[in-house]
């Protein structure tokens, strides 16, 4: 197997940060850092910050995605935004199931699976999150949790489809907590998926399948979780929110 058959995703994930103005500041310092990227970068952005960001992106080489998107087309869901909404807005990213929507939110395995169906009908790429708490990684049932998390967002997704999707593997306990897995930890996991979308779609869909890192990546840690086989890009939470310890990442993952 050869893992230059994927090309890393460095996206980053802003949760509820930054208003349009310092979105467009944000982003303007981040395009020159990252102007030589030998990866995908992405930014995912709250929705009200969406346009600022296209608008500050535009002509560079760094993609927009939203933080969330609902599974209906449209209709009394006050509070939310469809699939339809973000790809008429022309966004071409978004990441679905983050461990915030699913412990705060109460998004449950088949509400994931239901946006992800909306987001692929509208022509969106996914990041898809999973990933176990700290409790079920202690009862030794991470594999199990990843991979029926993994399973049901896919359940009905064809092939076809899978290209474009992305799994960003977040571990719970180290999201937001500066502690990192380790990259043998990170890349066990990432194994696991990769073995599953084998199972669900042939090895050679699984071989160009991209399978990110999540929680507490940072400029210090990168380099060694991206080195892992199976690891092939990062969603990035609190350091994707200083355009130095971004633009890190993205060459970590570049080399
Ligand atoms: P973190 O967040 O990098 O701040 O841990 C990662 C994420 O939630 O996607």
């Amino acid at each position: 197997m050869d893992k230059s058959l994927r090309k890393p995703v460095i996206a980053g994930n802003w949760k509820m940060n930054n208003t349009p103005e310092q979105t467009k500041a944000l982003i303007e310092q981040m395009k020159p850092l990252v102007a030589d990227a030998d990866c995908d970068v992405v930014l995912c952005v709250p929705y009200i910050d969406l346009y600022a960001a296209m608008e500050a992106a535009a002509g560079s080489n760094i993609k927009i995605g939203a933080e969330n998107c609902h599974w209906a087309e449209k209709g009394a869901f006050t509070g939310e935004v469809s699939a339809q909404m973000l790809k008429a807005a022309g966004v071409p990213y978004v990441i679905i199931g983050h461990s915030e929507r699913r412990q705060y939110f109460g998004e449950t395995d088949v509400t994931v699976r239901n946006r992800v169906r909306a987001a692929l009908d509208a022509g969106l790429k996914v990041i898809l999150c999973v990933g176990e708490v700290l409790s079920e990684r202690k009862l030794g049932i991470t594999s199990q949790i990843v991979s029926a998390q993994t399973e049901i967002a896919l359940a009905g997704v064809s092939e076809e489809e899978l290209a474009n999707v992305i799994i960003a593997y977040e571990p719970v306990w180290a999201i937001g907590t500066g502690e990192t897995a380790t990259p043998e930890q990170a890349n066990e996991v990432c194994a696991i998926i990769r073995a599953l979308i084998a199972r669900l779609y042939g090895k050679d869909a699984a071989d160009r399948f991209v399978i990110q890192y999540g929680g507490s990546m940072n400029d210090g840690n990168a380099a060694e979780l991206l080195a892992q086989y199976d690891v092939d890009g990062g969603l990035i939470g609190g350091a994707s929110l200083v355009a130095e310890k971004f633009a890190k990442i993205v060459e970590a993952a570049s080399k």
